[in-house]
């Protein structure tokens, strides 16, 4: 007899088993707490509630609920009704050993992260608000695939005003963040045989592995002062960070720019852009996209990750003409459409100029993060080269040569400061000397001061 419970406050399928009603949900209920399925603390149905749902009679509940009170798996309280009991450690039974606790992070300099703190909690709560007051209510069934009309209008608009993209609402599409954009892309290059792809010898370790994942090679190429050294890369496909190499810092040259757009032409090629921290160039002009230069060889990437959050995944692609009708299908067999709410917020949050004002706050306060860094640096480490400071959230800190990382970063964990050496983002042919990459922008406010002086500390030696 299998039966299921289904009452309000808790759902549970349980099995009854034999014809002793009464013995079989003793033992199903003794299972369940002993599996950990009820934990600690669930309030159970009333036997009333118990009894309908399962079509037994109230007094079989009640005695059985009764009885595992007896045994100390249940508990009851007047007035609060009938609860699982903690377990007691059995008289006897070693209790497992304590999980050994990582040493705790006070300060972390890590890359990747932008200031969490600075997301516009009200700004976005208000543009959720008006977006959802005004939706109707078709819009919150399945959506396009490749994006909500207005929020590629609304990107699209953005997109050529800042960055200069040519950017046709018809060839975005919008993707739960740049990750899964690359993988689709990558599963389409495969597709159309590509086997390889060119990405920097320095970069993010995961977006080498979704390019594997999707059945692509990732062919390391040099990267020097100009950025990516491309010599005839045989790859179908580049993936470049243009604007701000990942992580070194440098944006790729004018002749590079060129050279690139050249081998697209040459070889029917395909650039991918990653344009992940575009908006955030403190020390001179921005670097317009270089998708612009050729829209139909270069594909432009940009995300939501650093200019709000990453936990919102919100990412899109401005494609070439032939890439729109394969992506847009790959990404409806991925998950149909990134979430309609985010999508609606985020459009929202456009047009209001919301995102503009939330680029410019946030462009400010790391600007003045990076220069409390330069300065700190100079006057405590002035050993360490600071580079790759002209945009972005993240610098290069050349350490002097023979120096270990590694022993710098477990020196700094020792003193609950959270580090990254460039090692770890090297691709086998990085030949650069020992170096750290700071996220400046990781640490809240409040712990920014402290995260400086730790840092400072860390590497006096
Ligand atoms: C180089 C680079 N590109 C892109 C991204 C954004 O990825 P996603 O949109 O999946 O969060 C990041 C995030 O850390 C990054 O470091």
């Amino acid at each position: 007899m299998v039966r299921t419970w289904a009452v309000s406050g808790v759902d549970l399928h349980l099995d009854l088993t034999g014809t002793r009603v009464r013995a079989a949900l003793e033992a199903a209920l003794r299972d369940a707490v002993r599996t950990g399925r009820l934990a600690e603390g669930v309030r159970l149905p009333s036997s009333r509630a118990l009894a309908g749902d399962l079509g037994i009679a109230r007094n079989t509940v009640a005695d059985a609920y009764g009885r595992l009170v007896a045994e100390g798996w249940l508990t009851a309280r007047p007035g609060s009704g009938t609860s699982v009991a903690s377990r007691p450690v059995a008289a006897g039974r070693v209790p497992p050993p304590p999980v050994p606790r990582e040493r705790p992070v006070r300060y972390d300099l890590r890359p990747g992260s932008p200031a969490l703190s600075l997301f516009p909690r009200t700004a976005w709560l208000a543009a959720a608000r008006r977006a959802l007051n005004t939706a109707p209510a078709e819009e919150l069934g399945y959506g396009h695939t490749r994006g909500l009309p207005r929020l590629r209008t609304a990107l699209a608009t953005y997109l050529a005003r800042t960055r200069g993209v040519h950017a046709d609402p018809e060839r975005l599409v919008v993707c739960s963040g740049f990750t899964q954009a690359l993988g689709l892309l990558a599963q389409v290059l495969r597709s159309r045989g590509a086997t390889g792809v060119g990405i920097e010898a320095y970069g993010h370790r995961q977006h080498a592995e979704v390019l594997t994942a999707g059945g692509l090679r990732p062919r390391p190429v040099p990267v020097d002062a100009h950025g990516a050294v491309l010599g005839g890369s045989e790859a179908g496909a580049l993936l470049l960070t243009p604007a701000h190499q990942f992580p070194l810092g440098m944006p790729l040259a004018a002749h590079r720019r060129a050279e690139a757009v050249r081998w697209a032409h040459d070889t029917g090629g395909l650039v991918i852009e990653d344009d992940y921290d575009g908006e955030f160039r403190y020390d001179r002009q921005p670097v317009g996209a270089l998708q612009a230069l050729a829209p139909d060889h270069v594909v432009y990437a940009g995300t939501a990750s650093k200019s709000l959050a990453p936990g919102l995944r919100l990412a899109w692609l401005v494609l070439p003409a032939d890439l729109v009708e394969p992506v847009g299908e790959a990404k409806r067999i991925a998950d149909g459409h990134t979430s309609t709410l985010e999508q609606l917020t985020l459009s929202e949050f456009l047009t209001s100029g919301d995102y503009d004002r939330q680029v410019r706050r946030c462009r400010l306060a790391y600007r003045r993060r990076r220069d409390r860094l330069v300065t700190a640096l100079r006057r405590d480490a002035p050993d360490v080269r600071v580079t790759g400071i002209a945009a972005g959230m993240q610098a290069l800190l050349e350490l002097p040569p023979g120096t270990d990382e590694d022993e710098v970063i477990a020196r700094a964990a020792r003193r609950g400061l959270a580090l990254e050496g460039l090692r770890a983002y090297r691709r086998d042919t990085g030949d650069r000397g020992p170096a750290l990459i700071v996220g400046y922008a990781t640490p809240p406010e409040h712990a920014y001061t402290g995260a400086l002086a730790r840092l400072c500390a860390v590497l006096i030696p």
